[in-house]
């Protein structure tokens, strides 16, 4: 295994410039966010600065923003299911309305005690998805809470865990690729049972003796353009500079550790899936 590239500096200089363009919320989690389903199985905890989304037999549990974003920077912190998770699914997701939405997902996949999660992603455009990346973790993601980020802006949608890239997906329109850049979307998080396809592909099923399952979600941390009344909190900004940040030369290295040590699928290269041809953004992903 390679050794870790040397430490980030995320977001320095995205953030000095972004910093009077955009609202930055730091305000209580549980003000932020609704508890939006489950019957009580969403609670808030710690002055309400954590939420505990838990699962059993009868269902599993979610919540979602408030506010709706075109554009930002997102950080949320998870402790994923303890113990034997199989069968559960954990998501962190951007979703836009209607037939046509737009989608970033991060969803994390259990497992039996001691094997891996899988952390799946996956981007929808115009409601077309299928660009799933999969990938292992490099630690114990039910021993902590964790960081999770999506960086979406008008060149580039990234995933990161613990401020490393994992996954970067660009704007290739050029190419004829739909990006998601007009639709504004809200946050969610979920806990749910997906027993028929996440553990091994469907092969291990949850086991309801050890419900229920919790997952914990803390310090949604956003620097983003809210959406509200049909305008975006940056749009009299002339200033869009951070806009246009592209990856360093550091977090390209970060991405190829992970890319390299820890992805397990990219839909890129799944020549038998796509018999009839890759997806068009591929030359380019592939290219990378
Ligand atoms: C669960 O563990 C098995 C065996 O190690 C592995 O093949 C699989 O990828 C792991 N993760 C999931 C979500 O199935
Ligand atoms: C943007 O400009 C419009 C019209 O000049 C104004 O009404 C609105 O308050 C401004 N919004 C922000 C976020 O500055």
């Amino acid at each position: 295994m390679a050794a870790y590239p040397s430490q980030p500096k995320p977001f320095a200089l995205a953030l000095l410039l972004m910093a009077s363009l955009v609202v930055a919320v730091a305000g209580k989690f549980n003000q932020d966010v609704d508890i939006t389903w489950g019957d009580g199985r969403g609670k808030a905890f710690d002055n309400g600065n954590l939420i505990a989304l838990s699962l059993d037999k009868a269902s599993g549990s979610g919540f979602q923003s408030k506010n709706q974003y075109l554009f930002g920077k997102f950080d949320m912190q998870l402790k994923l299911v303890p113990g034997n998770s199989a069968g559960t699914v954990t998501t962190f997701y951007f979703h836009s309305q209607g037939s046509t939405w737009d989608e970033i997902d991060f969803e994390f996949l259990g497992n039996l005690s001691g094997e891996p999660f899988i952390v799946h992603t996956n981007v929808y455009t115009q409601g077309k998805g299928n660009r799933e990346q999969q990938f292992y973790l490099w630690f114990d993601p039910t021993a902590d809470f964790h960081t999770y980020s999506i960086l979406w802006d008008p060149v580039h949608i990234v995933f990161y865990i613990d401020g490393r890239p994992i996954r970067e997906f660009k704007n290739m329109e050029s190419i004829g690729v739909p990006y998601p850049k007009s639709q504004p979307m809200r946050m969610y998080a979920s806990l749910w049972n997906a027993d028929d396809w996440a553990t091994r592909g469907g092969l291990v099923k949850t086991d309801w003796t050890q419900a229920p399952f919790t997952a914990s979600f803390r310090n949604f941390k956003t620097k983003a353009c809210i959406w509200f009344k049909g305008a975006s909190s940056c749009s009299n900004s002339t200033n869009n500079q951070w806009f246009s940040q592209e990856l360093d030369s550091i977090s390209h290295k970060q991405l190829k550790w992970v890319q390299k040590n820890y992805m397990i699928y990219n839909y890129c290269k799944d020549t038998k899936r796509f018999s009839q041809g890759l997806p068009q953004e591929c030359t380019v992903i592939n290219k990378n």
